[in-house]
């Protein structure tokens, strides 16, 4: 059975109530129910942090045991580079999802420091982006 855990970053715990034109109006408990019925096979743990080192410290103790980690950054993803050595220096690969497409947004969101240490990135899919993430794991 795969293992995967999903980080989200800051200010994604509020998701539902944030900018709902942006980001939708579903919380990520909500979502996060469906998603693990979706996929009975696989093992999901879900992890939100607002503190960049405590998203580090989840990198590093999931990091070299898990088959996959879905890693929201928020903010984080524009601005970390420890971020970006915690995944350089664990063995999971980890997938960068972002639920808006960063790229048709403010340009300093057009830049990730997690981009080139991720194994791959899924962008402005909403909440399915986590799903499409998931399904990418699942076929490493
Ligand atoms: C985000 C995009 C980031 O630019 C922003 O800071 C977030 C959410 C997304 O999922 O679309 O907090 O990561």
């Amino acid at each position: 059975m795969k293992r995967i855990q999903i980080i989200n970053g800051p200010n994604l715990n509020l998701l539902g109530k944030r900018e709902p034109t942006v980001y939708g109006d579903q919380s990520f408990d909500a979502y996060f129910l469906k998603l693990k019925t979706a996929f009975p096979d696989v093992t999901m743990d879900y992890f939100q942090s607002n503190t960049e080192g405590v998203i580090i410290d989840k990198l590093q103790e999931t990091g070299f045991t898990y088959d996959g980690i879905i890693l929201n950054g928020g903010a984080y993803t524009h601005t970390s580079i420890a971020i970006a050595d915690a995944i350089r220096a664990i063995t999971t690969p980890v997938i960068e999802v972002h639920i808006s497409n960063v790229f048709q947004r403010e340009e300093y969101r057009h830049h990730s420091f997690l981009s080139e240490v991720c194994k791959g990135c899924i962008v402005g899919f909403g909440l399915d982006s986590y799903r499409l993430a998931v399904e990418a794991i699942i076929r490493l």
